[in-house]
């Protein structure tokens, strides 16, 4: 027998949020205490989809290389894989695996959108070294295409300088090696459900 109270499966037309109670105002100017008591509950609920959408922009890197030596899936499972087998811990793996998740929304500012996305989740140092990763990156190649690779000697006086060059060096400009094994990616969805459950 089924279970009534069991949420029904999502179409994938379905609109996630389908089965909530919707407010009914033309202008935020219009809203009430009560539409914001029916609106701010719904927040958690889109929060327990984040994992999901997270995996989905993933597993669409895997489409793009950019010209590099390996596809954007697997810089991005090979850094969080040296990562983890350095003996890093669970958040520092997830910013590994997330920090050019943004490469095709925003490719020339891309560190903006990981850093956006693990924010409230992760430590100032982990989030300062997402957000900053792509000046300290530039110490391998900017020499090559007309830039100044000591442009992170701007942030020398950072507490998390040596943080995230050590990234740089040790997991991101190494991860580009086509006979590296990495973890797959079903590996690591476990570990992005628990870091993006609501709590
Ligand atoms: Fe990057
Ligand atoms: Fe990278």
């Amino acid at each position: 027998m089924t279970d009534v109270t069991e949420t029904p499966p999502l179409s994938d037309t379905e609109p996630a949020t389908s089965h909530q109670p919707m407010t009914h105002f033309k202008s935020f100017a219009e809203s009430t205490a009560e539409d914001w008591a029916i609106i701010g509950p719904q927040l958690a609920n889109t929060q327990a989809l984040v994992a999901d959408k997270v995996i989905e922009q993933l597993r669409y890197l895997k489409h793009d290389h950019g010209g590099f030596p390996v596809d954007r899936l697997e810089h991005s499972l090979q850094t969080a894989t040296r990562a983890e087998r350095d003996g890093r811990d669970d958040d520092y793996v997830v910013c590994a695996l997330l920090h050019d998740i943004g490469d095709n929304f925003a490719p020339y500012n891309h560190p903006d959108i990981a850093a956006a996305i693990v924010k409230t989740r992760v430590s100032e140092a982990n989030h300062w070294m997402v957000q900053h990763h792509g000046i300290f990156q530039g110490e391998y190649f900017w020499h090559h295409i007309g830039l100044d690779r000591d442009t992170h000697l701007q942030f020398v006086d950072s507490p998390y300088y040596d943080y995230t060059r050590e990234f740089c060096a040790k997991y991101d400009q190494t991860a580009f090696d086509s006979d590296y094994k990495s973890n797959p990616l079903e590996h690591y969805e476990p570990l992005l459900q628990e870091f993006f459950a609501p709590k």
